[in-house]
């Protein structure tokens, strides 16, 4: 057949093979990314995923600092044993504000990304001071010295404004209220509405029960935000992205 022959003369030459197939890729690869480049937002908008409050935040830096990340990844796949294990599967949203991402490649131990409120500040306290204490098996070292470590909120304006030059919507009045909202969140008995009013959902807890803010309480505040801003009993996907 005319066809079988062509395609001999293409596979019994390997540099015509080589060049064709080059082109055949690079056609492939065209039509994948170019689109990329005239879409003004590659991730859908998912109500209720707002961008941290100063107390997650730094939170999260203090998670990046200690490498949490080496054991634990924070994206559930959408594969069924998955889902079973840690929930609803990962949205690009949920990650939206992360700078840098934590993903993860590696999961040591189990996946974090809906870690929050599954278990109490209590337990979280409990557990990182001593993870053997709580899981007996279990190779995550210890992070007791964080009890002793108090933050101020030193930097705070900075680190905020450096996000939202990356493209976090961070307004002036969350950055002129940085250092308060920091502080507030611990205060069970505080005057906190101004914090929940600009982080809608923000949740206020003291998890180490102590006065003054550690950089325990700061990783668990985190935590326990960590899968919670999507309520998934409402959430449908949008269908027409
Ligand atoms: C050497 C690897 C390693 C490192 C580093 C590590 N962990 Fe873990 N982590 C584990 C393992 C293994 C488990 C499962 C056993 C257990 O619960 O302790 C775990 C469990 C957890 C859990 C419970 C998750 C669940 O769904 O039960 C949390 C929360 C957690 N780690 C947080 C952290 C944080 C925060 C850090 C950084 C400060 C950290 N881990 C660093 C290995 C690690």
């Amino acid at each position: 057949m005319a066809f079988l022959d062509r395609h001999k003369a293409i596979e019994t030459h390997a540099t015509l093979l080589l060049v064709l197939s080059f082109l055949v890729v690079s056609i492939g690869g065209l039509v994948q990314i170019v689109p990329l480049f005239y879409l003004e937002n590659t991730i859908e908008d998912v109500e209720g995923v707002r961008p941290y409050t100063p107390l997650e935040l730094t939170g999260r830096d203090i998670y990046v600092r200690e490498g949490c990340y080496v054991c634990h990844s924070q994206m559930i796949r959408p594969m069924r044993d998955e889902i079973e294990r840690y929930g609803h599967y990962s949205l690009a949203a949920e990650s939206q504000y992360d700078h840098p991402f934590q993903w993860g490649s590696k999961r040591t131990g189990p996946d974090l990304a809906r870690v929050g409120e599954r278990y109490s500040d209590d337990w979280h306290v409990d557990h990182l001071t001593s993870p053997q204490s709580v899981v007996p098996e279990s190779v995550m070292p210890k992070y007791g010295f964080l009890l002793d470590r108090i933050i101020e909120p030193e930097h705070i304006v900075q680190r905020l404004s450096t996000d939202r030059m990356l493209g976090v919507p961070y307004t002036d009045e969350m950055i002129e209220n940085a250092a308060a909202d920091f502080a507030v969140q611990t205060e069970v008995d505080g005057d906190y509405e101004g914090l929940q009013e600009r982080y809608p959902g923000a949740r206020v807890r003291n998890p180490d029960g102590q006065p003054g803010i550690s950089e325990m309480d700061a990783l668990i505040v985190y935590l326990q935000v960590l899968g919670t801003m999507v309520d998934f009993s409402t959430f449908t996907p949008d269908a027409s992205r």
